[in-house]
């Protein structure tokens, strides 16, 4: 397995595999990888012939009360976990070969960044969008995975790649889950022992509405009072939001639309902030 850290190497790289029509499939991550990341690196090796993964913790998608500084970076375990998992190569670059001195353009994609986690992280989505399209002109896959786990994430870059015509096909991956249905996430390392045994009643939250929703209850109102009752059986966890939401334009539903409907929680546990969905 390679590990490249200058992005003149990797657009050369990723230009030469795709003028020898090698399907390259990148798999943009911000390491501390876990078994949610590994789900997306199997998806990504079926996809292609050379799997890429991006190790990049973005400064552009963190806000100023959040910790960037703070965010984990093991990055000789991240590598290790990479060839395990038979990644060709790994483009971890640093963060000022990514926006080196005068970088001064950004992409934002309209409506979709707004509700869910776009309310209480203004800048995030615009951060995220603006490194994944850098991360695409540099590695220039023709296939790029992200989990649906992050389903907002995954929704406005969708956007993005259609509105700007850009050629990478999108794939998306469910949520890898705990036995007691919490979803994996680099975040649930920072839950003490009594957090970690509340917050799988997000995903038990989640699964009722689900169960109601099968046995014919359609309204968004009541749908989401059973997911909230159950979620608020811990007093451990507040909810930041949860809505129900159209998949293809995150706009508020007022009713189950079958097939295109997202259900998405954000909750903190103290300091730690968890996120969570399903789709209908
Ligand atoms: O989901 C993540 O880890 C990040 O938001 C991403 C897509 C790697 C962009 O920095």
């Amino acid at each position: 397995m390679e590990l490249v850290t200058k992005v003149s190497e990797m657009q050369r790289l990723g230009l030469q595999w795709a003028a020898d029509r090698d399907r390259t499939v990148l798999v943009p991550t911000m390491g501390a990888l876990h078994r949610g990341h590994l789900a997306l690196l199997e998806r990504a090796r079926e996809l292609g012939e050379r799997v890429v993964m991006s190790i990049f913790v973005n400064p552009a998608q963190f806000g100023p009360s959040e910790d960037l500084e703070a965010y984990p970076r093991p990055l000789e375990a991240d590598i290790a976990a990479a060839d395990d998992a038979g990644v060709d190569l790994v483009f971890a670059p640093r963060a000022d070969e990514v926006y080196p001195q005068g970088f001064q353009t950004y992409v934002q994609v309209q409506d979709i960044s707004r509700p869910l986690c776009g309310a209480f992280r203004p800048e995030h989505f615009q951060g995220v969008a603006t490194v994944v399209l850098k991360l695409f002109s540099i590695v220039q896959p023709q296939v790029a995975v992200f989990g649906w786990k992050d389903a907002q994430q995954f929704i406005l870059l969708r956007r993005m790649v259609a509105d700007l015509n850009t050629p990478v096909e999108m794939a998306g991956v469910e949520t890898v889950r705990e036995p007691d249905g919490l979803a994996v996430s680099s975040r649930n390392r920072f839950l003490s022992e009594k957090q970690r045994a509340a917050a799988p009643a997000i995903y038990e939250g989640l699964t009722a509405l689900r169960d109601a929703a099968g046995s014919g209850r359609e309204q968004a109102g009541e749908l989401l009072q059973i997911a909230r009752r159950t979620i608020d059986r811990s007093a451990l966890i507040k909810i930041q939001y949860l809505e129900m939401v159209s998949v293809d334009r995150l706009e508020p539903l007022e009713r189950l639309v079958k097939g295109n409907t997202l259900v998405a929680v954000a909750a903190h546990l103290d300091h730690t902030r968890l996120i969570d969905n399903i789709r209908l």
